[in-house]
């Protein structure tokens, strides 16, 4: 008896399971296949975010009011950013990938998981001061239509400007930061010029489909909430996206050296994950 007590499950984790199921049979959000340690904290959160004293009762409410659901996918989400985050990584994407681009009459990019938009911006100053803004077009999607609203808005605290000008510099830039943005009170607001070539979407990388035939993939910092096998799929979701000799960007803590993909890539910059398509 004793024994059987023992292998119960804690009411939590059976609690979280039941969560998860219901967002995946009630909204289609599927998280099995998150990373479970960080999911349980984002949980955790939610609850004192929303007013709920267990995943029980979250679960519940999950179910039957819909409208909570945009608050649910943003408490899950996790979406911090920082323009040129990683400035050597943008600092070689301008030196050594968007001169290869460059030969290309039409560029689309595809920056998946683009938060609130910290990334998509940067991605198009890069673009605009090579002088190939013109000619691409940023495809940037997230699966929280809270962070996508943000993200097309470019407006961020001021606070922040000093860090993202810092990260401009060290990026190569050549500028002002501050020659891409409004200052206004404490906020700052992205030039609406940079924004006219970038088309925003609702996109879930679990369960969604090629995106657009992407000349470069960036996703960073999102494939390290997933699982192996899920981050297994995302790799593949990229590598079927990409055109051929199509680039791909991840972030500086993931890696693509254990999936299956692997064979399909070489690296352009195995520190800054900087991976380029050489065969499918
Ligand atoms: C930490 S942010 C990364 C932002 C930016 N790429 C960067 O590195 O600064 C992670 C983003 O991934 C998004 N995300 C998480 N799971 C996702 C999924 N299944 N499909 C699409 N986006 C997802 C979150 O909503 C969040 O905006």
């Amino acid at each position: 008896m004793a024994a059987r007590l023992m292998a119960r499950p804690d009411v939590e984790e059976v609690e979280l399971e039941l969560f998860v199921r219901a967002l995946k049979l009630r909204h289609g959000y599927d998280f099995g296949e998150y990373a479970r340690a960080s999911f349980r904290r984002r949980v955790n959160a939610l609850l004192q975010g929303i007013g709920c004293e267990t995943i029980g009762e979250l679960t519940a409410r999950v179910l039957r009011d819909d409208a909570l659901l945009p608050k649910v996918i943003a408490g899950l989400s996790v979406p911090v950013s920082e323009m040129f985050r990683d400035p050597a990584v943008f600092r070689k994407l301008r030196d050594e990938v968007l001169p290869l681009l460059a030969s290309y009459p039409h560029i689309n990019i595809w920056q998946a998981g683009c938060a609130f938009g910290q990334e998509v911006y940067s991605l198009a100053i890069l673009l605009e001061e090579a002088g190939l803004y013109d000619r691409t077009q940023i495809y940037a999607t997230d699966f929280s239509d809270a962070a996508i609203a943000r993200a097309q808005e470019g407006i961020f605290p001021a606070r922040e400007a000093r860090l993202y000008s810092e990260n401009y510099l060290a990026a190569g830039g050549a500028h002002s930061l501050a020659d891409y943005y409004h200052a206004r009170y404490d906020l700052i607001t992205i030039d609406a010029a940079l924004k006219r070539n970038v088309t925003f979407a609702n996109h879930n990388l679990v369960c969604d489909g090629v995106f657009c035939e992407a000349h470069l993939i960036l996703c960073r910092n999102v494939l390290i909430y997933f699982t192996d096998s899920l981050q297994n799929h995302v790799l593949e979701l990229f590598r079927d996206s990409l055109v051929r000799s199509g680039f791909l960007c991840l972030g500086t803590r993931e890696n693509i050296a254990f999936a299956r993909a692997a064979q399909n890539f070489r690296a352009i910059d195995p520190r800054l994950r900087i991976f380029q398509l050489a065969q499918r």
